[in-house]
């Protein structure tokens, strides 16, 4: 683990961090992060260096290789239909873990934005809870993957009008709060924080975004199995900092793509990676996601301008 070291709050950029998220975070300042914007491992297994082994070698494991779909490759998805008792209990254990670690760094009224899976959201929320988090919702981005969808496994044909589950087309983003000190506009002016920043002053930040995968120019600069795209986490971050003040975390960057969307909106921010591959990718690929103009970002619409 690297020593700790924080943003000097007059400096902006970002910091990043090769270590354990549970590490860094048991030695990282109290009340010194505004807001978390984090995509974790869902199911845990899949980024355990046995499974990573495998998609390396294309031979799945908790990794479903999909085939070609409407001419196009896509990317292997992590299978969280393949976790068993055993595996749920050590979700859960890490996500408490990480909610009680995370609480005392956490400025009052910070927001938490935490991707997750529908068959697995409830083993990250409800330790949340438990660690004292306030849920305030769910971001929903809309996004169609190739999971589910399917009929019965060797017997499509006898079953054509089956599908075992639903062809998913969103994910879901758990959206927590530290509890503030005092009421909103208190902790706004203590803290900076306790609201969500409006994409302007006359419209709300909306719980509904449209995002398709990231592809093409983002996917050549960071090819993370998990990557999400900047047209997603660039309205996250910047609603994440009610007044645009203040540090964003994110103790699972990966690529560093959270951080690249901050550095883009004018943001600081602090990312930690334990994968040291993933770091090394993340030191390459943040300042040039960063510097992708929003126009050349496809597939987006974002909340601010989405009327429903
Ligand atoms: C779902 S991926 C994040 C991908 C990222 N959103 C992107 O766009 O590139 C989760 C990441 O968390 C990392 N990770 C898993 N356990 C960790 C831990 N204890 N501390 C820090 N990083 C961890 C994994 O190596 C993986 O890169």
């Amino acid at each position: 683990m690297q020593p700790r070291r924080m943003l000097d709050p007059g400096l902006g950029g970002y910091e990043t961090f090769h270590a354990d998220a549970f590490e860094w975070l048991s030695h990282a300042d109290p009340r010194s992060i505004h807001a978390v914007v984090t995509d974790p491992p869902y199911g845990l297994l899949e980024y355990q260096p046995k499974e990573l082994a495998k998609l390396k070698a294309g031979r799945g494991g908790v990794w479903r290789l999909p085939p070609s779909f409407d001419g196009a490759r896509r990317s292997p998805l992590p299978r969280f239909t393949v976790l068993k008792p055993g595996d749920h209990a050590r979700l859960r254990a890490f996500f408490s873990r990480f909610a009680e670690l995370l609480m005392p760094v956490l400025v009052p009224g910070a927001h938490v934005f935490i991707a997750t899976n529908p068959l697995v959201s409830h083993f990250v929320y409800e330790p949340f809870i438990a660690a004292g988090f306030e849920k305030r919702g769910e971001i929903i981005r809309v996004v169609k993957t190739l999971r589910g969808g399917d009929r019965p496994k060797n017997a499509h044909d006898e079953f054509p009008e089956v599908t075992v589950m639903p062809r998913s087309c969103w994910e879901p983003w758990g959206l927590f709060r530290k509890p503030c000190e005092g009421r909103v506009q208190d902790n706004l002016r203590t803290w900076k924080t306790g609201g969500l920043r409006r994409p302007s002053t006359h419209e709300p930040f909306r719980d509904l975004i449209r995002a398709s995968p990231a592809r093409g120019e983002e996917r050549r600069i960071a090819p993370h199995p998990s990557l999400k795209p900047q047209a997603l986490l660039r309205p996250l971050v910047r609603a994440s900092l009610p007044l645009g003040e203040g540090v964003i975390l994110d103790p699972f960057m990966g690529s560093g793509s959270t951080i690249a969307a901050a550095c883009a909106c004018g943001l600081q921010a602090v990312g930690i990676e334990a994968n040291a591959d993933y770091f090394r990718l993340a030191q390459r690929a943040i300042p040039l996601l960063a510097e992708l103009p929003d126009q050349r970002l496809a597939g987006t619409r974002h909340a601010g301008s989405e009327r429903l």
